[in-house]
């Protein structure tokens, strides 16, 4: 293990309504980028969670008639059993409502206002419900916000404009912090106007579900606020200095674009505020659309994860999402895409290259990685692009790029089953036995390797395969097949789906 880090964080979702394609996709992507790292002998931590404060959550609970705490609590195991289906390896689940996450809360708000960082003000404007903050007329007139209402009320602000030119500088002078580059341009852009400070506050008059401000029992902590904190609460922040220095500041904090500006403005100023380091990257992604519009709860167009993982499992979906989607845009979801991408990379190439392997393997090897004998130019070519292939990963899955990297690997994969199809392996046993072992060990090496380099996307399908091939372990070094190893039974991978 190396000196280096990696702490990896999702949104923490509200529970309001339960999970769909959207959340899950984030919370793999997470994953997955664990997974990778973790493969590279790196330490890493991948923290997730819910956000159980504010408007929406206690207007769900209402709805059912409920009180909001047992909204969450009914909601959260959606969340955690969903994870589990999707094979999440997460280090952490961070509930808002949980007093380790409070405790912190009232502590940095007591610290930002003993700075100076917080005043009382009296505030009139308009007030979007669904977004749970106040807005500009402007904002109001561009038809993105309902639930509008005009409101007066006596708050307290954050001065989040006295850090806006450090923020800049910030930004201009650590071109990874906010990614991709035309996310960093849409927040410089909205810097390049004066910078209001945030309110963070609000009534319990007219709401009451929040973390109490320590100084004014009279209020809760507007939902951002409490929420962003997350992030620090989860690792120790103000309670156990060596965990958190171990970790913070995170190499990344994952979003989805719609909340770009709470991350990449209200984050980093509330950090400058009490004098903690910045996150290394805020990484936004697009949005996955239904048709032309967001996937999302409040319009109704969600696809339920669970019934895709009933009806294709875990790993089909994993790797749908994370090789349809170029990080940074926005991407179309739809069954019949699903459908298609699966019968092509996962059932005729992927899935195909081992099935022909291991039964030939199987026929006339008598169920044994054969030997290799001379190597031709052919199996060299394979050989040494598998070992390219290898860095050519690492590389794109550390400027994010998965879609790419997979493409790679799966590119690699209809190499080698073309190898195949020109040796015809199934005809040159008649002939020279020797030679076709070799072909047959270069391919079934050369999948092992891509499974390998597959298994932070699809770890359960990659499991089985090289169960099936005897092969353990996760040596991305040629060579790793054993002639002369029994090779196990397995089921059809990936059966073609009509
Ligand atoms: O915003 N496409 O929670 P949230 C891609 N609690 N990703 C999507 C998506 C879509 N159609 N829909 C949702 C909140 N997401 C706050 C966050 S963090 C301190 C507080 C994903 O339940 C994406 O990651 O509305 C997006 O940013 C997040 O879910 C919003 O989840
Ligand atoms: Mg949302």
């Amino acid at each position: 293990m190396n000196g280096k880090k990696f702490y990896i964080t999702t949104p923490i979702y509200y529970v309001n309504d339960k999970p769909h394609i959207g959340h899950a996709y984030t919370t793999i992507l997470a994953d997955v980028l664990t997974r990778f790292q973790k493969k590279s002998g790196i330490s890493s931590y991948f923290l997730t969670g819910l956000d159980e404060h504010g408007q929406k959550v206690q207007q769900a609970a209402e709805k059912q008639g409920i009180e909001p705490q047992r909204h969450c609590d009914e909601m959260a195991p959606r969340f955690v059993e969903l994870w589990e289906k999707l094979h999440i390896s997460y280090d952490d689940f961070i509930r808002t409502t949980e007093e380790r996450h409070k405790t912190i809360v009232r502590q940095i708000l007591q610290e930002v206002y003993d700075r100076g960082d917080i005043y009382e003000d009296e505030y009139e404007g308009l007030y979007s419900v669904t977004e749970e903050r106040f807005i500009t007329e402007k904002e109001a007139e561009s038809g993105e916000f309902r639930d509008i209402k005009k409101l007066k009320e006596k708050n307290y602000f954050f001065k989040m404009s006295y850090y806006q030119q450090k923020l800049i500088d910030h930004i201009n002078s650590n071109p990874g912090f906010i990614q991709p580059e035309h996310r960093k341009n849409e927040v410089l852009g909205f810097l390049q106007k004066p910078l209001n400070d945030l309110c963070i506050s609000r009534p319990k008059s007219r709401l009451n579900w929040g973390i109490e401000l320590p100084f004014n029992s009279d209020y809760v902590t507007y939902v951002w606020f409490d929420a962003l904190i997350n992030y620090v609460s989860a690792i120790g922040f103000g309670k156990n200095e060596d965990e958190f220095r171990k970790w913070w500041p995170a190499s990344y904090h994952l979003i989805g674009k719609d909340i770009l500006t709470t991350h990449c403005v209200y984050w980093p100023t509330m950090l400058m505020s009490i004098g903690v380091e910045l996150p290394d990257s805020i990484f936004a992604h697009g949005w996955w659309l239904s048709g032309e519009s967001k996937m999302s709860k409040s319009l109704g167009n969600v696809i339920n994860p669970i019934d895709l993982i009933d009806d294709y499992g875990v790993d089909p979906v994993r790797y749908y999402l994370m090789r349809e989607m170029v990080l940074g845009q926005d991407a179309k979801f739809t069954v019949d895409s699903f459908i298609k991408r699966y019968n092509s990379d996962l059932a005729n190439d992927f899935g195909n290259l081992l099935s022909r392997v291991s039964t030939l393997m199987k026929k006339n090897y008598d169920g044994k990685i054969p030997e290799t004998g001379d190597l031709t130019i052919s199996e060299e070519d394979i050989r040494t692009t598998g070992e390219s292939l290898v860095n050519t990963v690492e590389t794109k899955i550390s400027s994010m790029e998965v879609n790419e990297a997979i493409e790679e690997i799966l590119q690699y994969v209809r190499k080698v089953n073309k190898y195949m199809e020109e040796k015809a392996p199934w005809k040159l046993v008649k002939e020279d036995k020797e030679s076709a072992g070799t072909v047959l060990y270069t391919a079934g090496e050369a999948l092992r390797i891509s499974a390998v380099l597959l298994s932070p996307v699809m770890p359960n399908r990659t499991e089985i395969l090289l169960e099936a091939l005897n092969a353990y372990g996760g040596d991305l070094n040629w060579g790793g097949l054993k002639p002369g190893s029994e090779l196990k039974d397995h089921k059809p991978l990936f059966p073609r789906v009509k």
